[in-house]
Formats: C-alpha cells, sequence, structure tokens
C-alpha cells in the first residue's frame, strides 16, 4: 500500500490536528515529542505519512502532489488559490478575516475615495474591494504585525484576521467591515482524489462522525 501523505500547518493547528484524528484512531507517537525539530513522521501500521510545514505552502506541496491532503486555515487558501478540492471544515481555528482601522476610517471607507490598504493577504484584499465593492484602492503587501500599519500612517485601513479582537483592541483600532469567516480546512490533491478515492472517502467519514 502507497502511503497517505498529509501537509499539516505547523503549530496549533497542526497540533488540533493530530488531536482530531486521535478521535478516529489515527496516532502519531514521535509527532508528540515538543522538543524534536523533525519535519516528518511515519504511522508505518496505518501506512500514513506527515509533514509540517508553513500554512502558506501547504497549498503549494498539496497542488504538486507532494501531499495527497492539506490541513490549512480558509484564509492561506483564498489567499493562493489554487485547484484543491476543499473536502472539510475542521471548525478549529475560527476567526474572521477583516477590514480594520481607526474608528475615522469608516466614513472614509464610505466616501469612496482612494485609499491605501495593508495586508498579509494582498489576493483576498484585492477580490474584497475590486470585485466585491467596485472600489480602487492601493493595497500594500506587508508580513506581518499588519495594525501597525495606520498607526504609523502607511495605510488608511488593513485586512487582516481577527481573532479575539484583542489586537485590535490594544492598538485602538477597530473592525470596519467583515469579509468572510475563517477556519481550518481540509484539502485534497485533484489526483489523489481519484487514486486514493476509498482511503480519502473513509477519513472524510471518520473525521465528520467527531468534529
Ligand atoms: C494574527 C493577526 C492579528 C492577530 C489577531 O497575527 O494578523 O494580528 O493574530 O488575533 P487577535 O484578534 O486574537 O488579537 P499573528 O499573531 O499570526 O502574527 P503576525 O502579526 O505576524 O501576522
Amino acid at each position: 500500500m502507497k502511503y497517505l501523505t498529509f501537509a499539516l500547518t505547523k503549530g496549533r493547528l497542526a497540533a488540533k490536528t493530530m488531536e482530531t484524528l486521535e478521535k478516529i484512531g489515527i496516532t502519531c507517537e514521535e509527532m508528540k515529542d515538543k522538543k524534536s525539530r523533525k519535519l516528518i513522521f511515519v504511522n508505518e501500521e496505518k501506512k500514513l505519512k506527515f509533514f509540517l510545514a508553513k500554512g502558506t505552502d501547504v497549498p503549494t506541496y498539496v497542488d504538486y502532489g507532494a501531499a495527497d491532503i492539506g490541513i490549512v486555515g480558509r484564509d492561506t487558501l483564498m489567499e493562493e488559490g489554487r485547484k484543491l478540492f476543499e473536502v472539510l471544515d475542521l471548525g478549529f481555528g475560527a476567526c474572521r478575516m477583516c477590514v480594520c482601522g481607526p474608528p475615522a476610517a469608516k466614513e472614509l471607507l464610505k466616501s469612496g475615495r482612494q485609499i491605501r490598504v495593508a495586508s498579509k493577504y494582498p489576493n483576498i484584499a484585492k477580490d474584497y474591494f475590486y470585485n466585491k465593492k467596485h472600489q480602487t484602492v492601493e493595497i500594500i503587501k506587508l508580513n506581518g504585525s499588519i495594525e501597525l500599519a495606520p498607526i504609523v500612517g502607511l495605510s488608511e485601513v488593513i485586512v487582516d484576521i481577527v481573532e479575539t479582537g484583542s489586537t485590535l483592541k490594544e492598538n485602538g483600532l477597530v473592525i470596519l467591515e467583515e469579509i468572510c469567516p475563517l477556519s481550518a480546512r481540509m484539502v485534497v490533491n485533484q489526483v489523489s482524489m481519484r487514486m486514493e478515492n476509498e482511503r480519502i472517502r473513509e477519513l472524510i467519514t471518520g473525521l465528520n462522525a467527531v468534529l
């Protein structure tokens, strides 16, 4: 039997994924060693392989077939825009993609004036402002600590993830518009879906029962 390979988003999402898989009898003992720097793990009995990748790279591994299955946030899937089968909403990692800024930016947003939007998600920001709102904006790509941008005057607003809302609050920013809800998703490579259909179906059915 061929290995079924999972690309997991390293960090909290991978830990949550393994917790969920354990509920359907899939375990990987060697992944539990917190000190380990290992990136790839095997369950010989069930012929499964798991590797830990950076979230933004998970869709790439699955698209090229280096992994059959990926677990990744919906934000990353939307931003990467690859052709994968999204088969399951795992529910965890729930948060929202929002337009945020200082309270005063609410009027500015409505005015339709050209504003600058900073984001780690330029494609999501572009799609929202251009295709949904039909509003021309300047998008500035950043790589983290996005909340800084409107505070230091780099942009008027940001497009970013809001989970608890405490980062916004502690920096005097608010949610101005909600773009969409987010959570962890299971995606499958298009060829794997055909070749390994039975095993993947069984996995989806099992997970559906415990989610
Ligand atoms: C994310 C996101 C927000 C924050 C939201 O950043 O970009 O900054 O979490 O969470 P909260 O609503 O619970 O405060 P992350 O910590 O992933 O780091 P980053 O700033 O490097 O993107």
